[in-house]
C-alpha cells in the first residue's frame, strides 16, 4: 500500500511519514521545498529506518506529478502541501488562491485517472469562521477572514464536489485545531521561514533567545484571562488521526476535526513552558490582530466514535517537545 504524502518534508507531514511506516504503509513524498529543507529526508529515514521515495516536484505541475503514478501503485493520497501562513494570505492572496487551490485540483485529477481510493485533506478550524466552540462537523460554515481560510473551505468545497461523481472513494477532510510540539527524538518539528506566524514558534525561539520578547494579540477577549482560547493537539497525536483516517474511512465524504476538545488559553500555554521548562518568556500585551477570533476548540466525538481517535498527549508534552526540538536547532 503505498501512500503519496505531498508536502510531507513539512511540520505536519513529516510527523505523519514516521506514523505511516511505523503502521506498515509504503510512502512516496512529493515536497517542492518551499517551506521545508531537505534534510528533513534524512532524518525521516533514520527515525524510521525505511526506504522513503521523494520528488522535488510542486505538486500545481500536474505533468511531472504524473511521473509518481506511472512509477508508483498509489492507493492513498495525503494532501498537506499548501501555503498556511494567514497574515502572507492577506499580503499575496494570488498565490496562496493558485498553490492551494491547483494542488488540490491537479491530484483530484489524477486521484480519479489512476483509480486512488483514498484522499486525505489537510483542512483547518478555521473554515468554522467566528462560531461558537465547540465547533462541530455539521455546524453551517462562517464566514472566513482571511484568502488561506477561504482556500481551505474552497478546496473542501472542490473535494466534495469530486466525491459525488465517483461515489466509491474515501475522501476525508481533517479539520486542524492549532498543531505544536515535535517529534520525541527532537530530530523533526516545525521549522518556521521568517518571523513565526503561530504562538509555539514564537515562544521557543523567545526561549532560546533568537528573539527578544513574545506578543501577545489582546487581553480582552471575553475569555476567563482575556486572552485567545485555543485547542493545541500534539503534532504526533495529529499525525496519528491521518493514519486512523486512512484505515476507518468510509466511501463518500467523511468529515473529522482534529483536536483535544480542550480550550488552552495563550497565557496558560506561556506558563505551562516556562513551568515545564524552567525557562523564562518575556511578552508584552499588543492591540488585538485583525482577524483572531476569542475562542476556538474542538467537539472531537465524531472522530471518537468513528475513527476510534482519541489524543493522548498533554499541553506538558506539547511545550516540552517542542522545547527539546528547539534546543536541537541551536546546538
Ligand atoms: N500548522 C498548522 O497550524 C495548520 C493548521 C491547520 C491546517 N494546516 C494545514 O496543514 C498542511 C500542512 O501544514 P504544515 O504546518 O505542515 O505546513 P508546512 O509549511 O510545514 O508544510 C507544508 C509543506 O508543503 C510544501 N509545499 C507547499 N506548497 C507546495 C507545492 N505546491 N508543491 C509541493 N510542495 C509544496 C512545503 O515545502 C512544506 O514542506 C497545510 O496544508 C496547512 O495549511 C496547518
Amino acid at each position: 500500500m503505498a501512500i503519496l504524502v505531498t508536502g510531507g518534508l513539512g511540520f505536519i507531514g513529516s510527523h505523519t511519514v514516521i506514523e505511516l511506516l511505523s503502521s506498515g504503509y509504503e510512502v512516496v513524498i512529493a515536497d517542492n521545498l518551499s517551506n521545508s529543507e531537505i534534510s528533513v529526508l534524512d532524518k525521516l529515514k533514520k527515525l524510521s529506518n525505511k526506504t522513503i521515495a521523494f520528488y522535488e516536484i510542486d505538486v500545481t505541475d500536474k505533468d511531472k506529478l504524473e511521473l509518481i503514478f506511472l512509477n508508483h501503485e498509489i492507493d492513498g493520497i495525503i494532501h498537506f502541501a499548501g501555503y498556511k501562513a494567514v497574515g502572507e494570505s492577506v499580503v499575496n492572496p494570488l498565490s496562496y488562491y493558485y498553490n492551494n487551490l491547483m494542488s488540490t485540483i491537479s491530484l483530484a485529477e489524477l486521484a480519479s485517472k489512476y483509480d486512488v481510493e483514498s484522499f486525505v485533506f489537510s483542512s483547518s478550524a478555521t473554515v468554522y469562521g467566528d462560531n461558537v466552540s465547540p465547533f462541530k462537523e455539521d455546524m453551517p460554515l462562517l464566514e472566513r477572514t482571511n484568502p488561506y481560510g477561504e482556500t481551505k473551505a474552497m478546496s473542501e468545497r472542490i473535494l466534495s464536489d469530486y466525491s459525488k461523481t465517483e461515489p466509491t472513494k474515501k475522501i476525508t477532510l481533517l479539520r486542524y485545531f492549532n498543531p505544536i510540539g515535535a517529534h520525541e527524538s527532537g530530530l523533526i518539528g516545525e521549522v518556521p521561514k521568517g518571523i513565526p506566524n503561530n504562538l509555539m514558534p514564537y515562544i521557543t525561539q523567545v526561549a532560546s533567545g533568537k528573539r527578544e520578547k513574545l506578543f501577545i494579540f489582546g487581553n480582552d477577549y471575553d475569555t476567563p484571562d482575556g486572552t485567545g482560547v485555543r485547542d493545541y493537539i500534539h503534532v504526533v497525536d495529529l499525525a496519528r488521526g491521518h493514519v486512523a483516517a486512512l484505515k476507518k474511512a468510509k466511501q463518500g465524504i467523511n468529515i473529522y476535526n482534529l483536536g483535544t476538545g480542550i480550550g488552552v488559553s495563550v497565557l496558560e500555554l506561556i506558563h505551562t513552558f516556562i513551568e515545564v521548562n524552567q525557562v523564562d518568556i518575556p511578552y508584552e500585551i499588543v492591540e488585538r490582530r485583525p482577524g483572531d477570533i476569542a475562542v476556538s476548540y474542538a467537539d472531537t466525538s465524531k472522530a471518537e466514535r468513528e475513527l476510534g481517535f482519541k489524543t493522548v498527549k498533554t499541553v506538558e508534552d506539547m511545550v516540552r517537545d517542542a522545547w527539546r526540538f528547539e534546543k536541537n536547532l541551536i546546538k
